[in-house]
């Protein structure tokens, strides 16, 4: 077969992408760690709220200036409904669905997470000002989605 000689470089140079591509995620697969997403913390949906780190949802003190905040999200609301923490601290929301999926977004702020069947959410905020936020469902979970909300109070 008769391959023309600009045929040929096309080749090369396609072909060497091809090349130049895998070695680097292979690369950073194996040297640098890079993957999918992955590595949260999972839970089964029927103990949230029954056993386990979701029997008591609340907030925790976890060290003199972080708190830990588990909420458990359901159809349509979310268990505390009305959450208190200091102004200043750290405070990482550790969160679970005991149905279906739901958001979790804090209105005015960063945080805005999905809350999946089966894991545990994380996401993490410092709230610099006093105030109340908001926090609503940004995902459609059902007929009652828009009456899905509570309040974070930042004192
Ligand atoms: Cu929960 Cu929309």
């Amino acid at each position: 077969m008769n391959i023309a000689k600009i045929e040929r470089i096309w080749l090369l140079i396609g072909g060497g992408m091809l090349v130049a591509f895998m070695a680097i995620l292979l690369v950073s697969a194996a040297a640098l760690g890079a993957g999918t997403p992955g590595g949260m913390d999972t839970i089964d949906p029927g103990t949230v709220l029954v056993s386990g780190v979701f029997a008591h949802p609340g907030v925790t003190q976890t060290g003199p200036h972080s708190y830990l905040v588990r909420v458990a999200a359901y159809t349509f609301g979310y268990t505390p409904n009305l959450i208190t923490v200091p102004v200043g601290a750290k405070v990482t929301f550790n969160l679970a669905t005991r149905d279906v999926v739901h958001g979790f977004e804090i209105v005015d702020t960063d945080v805005n997470t999905m809350i999946i069947p089966g894991y545990i959410s994380e996401v993490s905020h410092t709230f610099n000002t006093k105030g109340t936020f908001l926090i609503i469902c940004n995902e459609y979970c059902g007929t009652g989605h828009q009456l899905m909300y509570a309040h974070i109070k930042v004192v």
